[in-house]
């Protein structure tokens, strides 16, 4: 089967200046990462903040176009950006990101908005705009008499509802979705997030759902991809990911993560500084804060390798106990 969207090798480098005079210098935002998502099914991106994960969203959509590498939609390659073919394409992936009130506008009934994909790619007359926005509306949890109120006269997540309701009425193949709950409160996120699985389940959407929040993204991936200062190192189902993280960064991360009943004793914790994206580590970038770190690690920059249960990990220590002995 084709994979709905598949990225290979992408690089996407931005200038960084340092300070206010300084010389600007390149940060490899996105350093050579490749994927694929199959039809239906949610691949959840994490790691810290500035590792890349929102420039790589970007990337899939071709909202940011990649200096190395390609995208293939349905087998495709990614149209330019704002070509007529870039914005037929729109209808099938759309993006849905943290912040609802940048999102709509707020002088327009959230009505008026979520019919705005049908007027824009011409998917029906004005007249049976009204059932399809109420049908949207109610697949959100939103009462359709709720569909004149401006922005401002919802709460923070009824709008990132009408946001979501939005963003699936042109029918799209792909959601990918930029930390859509961080912005919401705790008790409501759960509610958004299950509402946003039963959603992609019926319709069968596939979902690149990125978030800092491992407990958000467990519930919802069944593929995790963990990424570092621009790289993924390692990428998993969610079950192997959670149940046997192998890369210690990804070790690190999950034993961050609160499991009711269970003694905070044994808990991995991230030594030293967080990510600097611009001044990258050499060898493998997560060797100063690597409780396993040797030699290798500081020169070497390990490859994403298979490393056994359908799991691709970039360390030179996991690869060096599991790799098979040669014959
Ligand atoms: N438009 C831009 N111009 C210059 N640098 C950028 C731009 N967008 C992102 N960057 C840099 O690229 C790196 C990756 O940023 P990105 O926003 O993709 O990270 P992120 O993982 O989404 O972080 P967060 O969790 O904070 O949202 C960062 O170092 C950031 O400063
Ligand atoms: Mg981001």
């Amino acid at each position: 089967m084709t994979p709905l969207i598949e990225a290979n090798n992408l690089v996407r480098v931005y200038q960084m200046r340092r300070g206010l005079f300084g010389r600007p210098s390149p940060v490899r935002a996105v350093d050579g990462v490749s994927l694929s998502v199959m039809p239906g099914e949610t691949l959840g991106i994490v790691g810290e903040s500035g590792s890349g994960k929102s420039t790589l969203g970007r990337m899939l959509l071709g909202i940011d176009a990649a200096q190395e590498g390609t995208v293939r939609f349905q087998g495709q390659p990614m149209p330019a950006l704002h070509s007529p073919e870039w914005r037929a394409l729109r209808a099938k992936m759309q993006l849905v990101f943290q912040d609802p009130l940048a999102a709509l506008d707020r002088r327009v009934t959230i009505a008026r908005q979520i019919a705005e994909p049908l007027e824009i790619h011409r998917l029906m007359p004005r007249q049976h705009q009204g059932d399809r926005v109420a049908e949207l509306m109610r697949a959100v949890g939103l009462r359709p008499d709720q569909a004149g109120r401006y922005p401002h006269e919802l709460s923070g997540g009824q709008r990132q509802r009408a946001v979501i309701a939005r963003a699936l009425a042109s029918r799209p193949k792909l959601l990918v979705c930029d930390e859509p709950v961080s912005a919401l409160d705790v008790s409501i996120q759960a509610q958004v997030v299950n509402m946003m699985r039963d959603l992609q389940e019926k319709n069968g959407i596939a979902m690149v759902f990125i978030s800092h929040d491992l407990k958000v993204v467990r519930n919802i991936a069944d593929r995790v991809a963990v990424m570092y200062l621009g790289r993924i190192v390692e990428e998993a189902s969610s079950d192997v990911i959670f149940r046997a993280p192998q890369h210690p960064y990804t070790k690190a991360l999950v034993s961050s993560v609160p499991v009711p009943g269970k003694p905070l004793e044994g808990r991995v914790i991230l030594q030293g500084e967080p990510p600097n994206p611009a001044s990258r580590p050499s060898g493998c970038a997560f060797h100063p804060r690597c409780p396993l770190a040797r030699d290798i690690c500081r020169s070497v920059v390990p490859d994403l390798l298979e490393a056994g249960e359908g799991r691709t990990a970039a360390c030179h220590v996991v690869a060096g106990e599991t790799a098979p002995v040669a014959a």
